[in-house]
């Protein structure tokens, strides 16, 4: 399937009507062809196979446990976890935005209980990355602060790497989503608050908290006794238990069939071959600039440890805007305390400062904000400035943007950031509108599973929670 030799594909569509099937065979235009053939050999070259979705129960060794992701679902709902008593893993990564922040930099402690464009309390640091497809990720968090050294979550046998005081301390657990559900409950500015009792714990302590929550209700003890055997029987729920509850609702959340995927698989396979049709000339050729002469693929990965995500799971300074809330509860870095100095975060070392990992950007058309702090809240503001950082970084305006207002001023300087901006960012990309257009639609449409939209992932909200505390109001 060379893209030398012009070939006339001829379509059949079929049509049955009470019986009768009519061929109507269609002549593609002789562009068309070499587009697809153009886009599989570009995806063949990357090793693109539109199949890692369907790996998870392979890679996973086992079916998945319904009963307890439903059991997990429930708990990433319940403000039970949260030991401020009014947060919950869902008022910051919210069903009805792909299990992703609804604002610019999350919001967690002291919220008003909504979940949406007027949710208000002290901001954190960042914008809450969606849960979708976390299964595959190497690393975790805008500075992979948390990792599996074997560079595949799914294998924890060279351990898992977080920050003191855990380190290596969750490397037992079977995947690195069951180690990471240990964290937020932990984070003050997150779930945890700063009541002096809850700060006079270290995570051990406040873990326990937790559990003795559920072990007092027993609607959770019934619901945990249903997976694991000795709950039944009487001994207590685990935080580890909790965390596998977590971690199993989040393996439900792939999201990893977009129309870039069935390209992939249709291509060459007999019978899937009409699935060509599922991209449109647009996406196709935005596909083509993002692994061609845009060269995005250069970061945005697909091969080897990214899983097909589009991700190389790596730190790069992209010369994002530096913005600060007016009203948060993290304490900014710089010496204007307005400064996110990302990866050095981790590694104490200056020369990673302002490094952020390259974003996974399935499902990006679910996300109301873009970047690690939501500096841009449209798709086309934030690639426009991603195209030429340099050239763009003096004329950013948050209001334009469409920050809220307290995320408007005071910002963090920009210069010291660009002079560090990644070799592969430096230089512009220069599109005309077309290809500009070409590139979005691939972005927004080719990479979205149709399955991730806004209706049917809301009805992963449940109505009521295991503790009978209200659940968030999602808007
Ligand atoms: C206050 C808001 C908030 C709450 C509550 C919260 N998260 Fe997050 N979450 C974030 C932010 C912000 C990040 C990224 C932080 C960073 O990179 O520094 C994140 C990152 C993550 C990631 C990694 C995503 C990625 O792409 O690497 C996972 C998984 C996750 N959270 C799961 C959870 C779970 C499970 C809970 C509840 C036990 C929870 N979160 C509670 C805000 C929150
Ligand atoms: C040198 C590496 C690099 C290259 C090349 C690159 N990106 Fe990025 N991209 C990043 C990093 C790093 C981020 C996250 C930056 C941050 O938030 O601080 C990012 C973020 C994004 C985002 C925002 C996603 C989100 O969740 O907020 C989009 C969209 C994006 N890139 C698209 C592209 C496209 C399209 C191209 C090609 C024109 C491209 N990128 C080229 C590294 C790169």
């Amino acid at each position: 399937m060379s893209i030398q030799h012009c070939k006339i594909i001829v379509l059949l569509a079929a049509l049955i009507t009470g019986g009768v099937v009519i061929l109507a065979p269609r002549v593609s235009a002789s562009h068309e062809n070499s587009l697809d053939d153009q886009l599989s050999e570009v995806l063949d070259a990357h090793g693109f196979t539109g199949r890692a979705g369907s790996s998870l129960e392979q890679r996973l060794g086992r079916r998945i446990d319904k009963k307890l992701a439903d059991l997990g679902r429930l708990a990433f709902h319940d403000t039970l976890l949260g030991l401020n008593n009014d947060n919950s893993c869902s008022g910051c990564h919210a069903a009805n935005k792909g299990f992703g922040d609804s604002q610019s930099i999350a919001i967690g402690i002291g919220n008003n209980n909504i979940v949406g464009p007027d949710r208000t309390g002290p901001r954190n640091q960042r914008r809450a990355p969606m849960v979708l497809n976390n299964v595959f990720f190497p690393r975790l968090m805008w500075n992979s602060r948390f990792s599996s050294l074997s560079a595949d979550p799914f294998d924890n046998s060279a351990g898992f790497q977080f920050p003191p005081p855990e380190s290596f301390s969750l490397s037992a657990l079977p995947h690195l989503l069951t180690a990471q559900a240990f964290i937020p409950v932990t984070e003050n500015v997150e779930m945890a608050g700063f009541d002096p009792a809850v700060l006079a714990l270290d995570h051990d302590g406040i873990r326990g908290l937790v559990a003795e929550r559920l072990n007092a209700n027993g609607e959770y003890r019934r619901l945990f006794g249903r997976s694991f055997p000795e709950v039944r029987n009487g001994a207590p729920i685990t935080y580890e238990m909790l965390a596998r509850a977590i971690a199993e609702f989040e393996f439900t959340l792939v999201f990893a069939d977009a129309p870039i995927d069935k390209f992939a698989r249709g291509r060459g396979h007999g019978r899937e071959n009409d699935r060509e049709n599922v991209m449109t000339d647009d996406e196709k050729r935005g596909a083509l600039l993002f692994f061609g002469s845009a060269n995005c693929v250069s970061c945005h990965a697909v091969s080897g440890q990214s899983n097909e995500m589009f991700s190389d799971f790596q730190q790069h300074v992209a010369g994002i805007p530096q913005t600060a809330p007016t009203f948060g509860n993290v304490v900014f870095d710089g010496p204007g305390a307005n400064e996110d100095f990302g990866l050095e975060q981790v590694t104490g070392n200056p020369n990673d400062r302002y490094a952020f990992r390259t974003s996974p950007l399935r499902n990006l058309a679910l996300q109301p904000a873009f970047f690690h702090n939501g500096a841009f809240t449209r798709l086309e503001d934030a690639l426009r400035y991603h195209l030429n950082a340099i050239g763009s970084a003096p004329g950013y305006d948050p209001a334009a943007a469409g920050l809220d207002t307290d995320l408007r001023g005071p910002r963090g300087p920009m210069a010291p950031v660009l002079a560090r901006i990644d070799p592969g960012l430096a230089t512009p990309v220069v599109l005309s509108n077309r290809e500009f257009r070409q590139l979005v639609a691939f972005l927004r449409s080719g990479l979205l599973d149709p399955k991730a939209n806004e209706h049917d992932l809301r009805k992963l909200i449940p109505l009521r929670v295991p503790s009978g505390n209200p659940v968030h109001t999602f808007r």
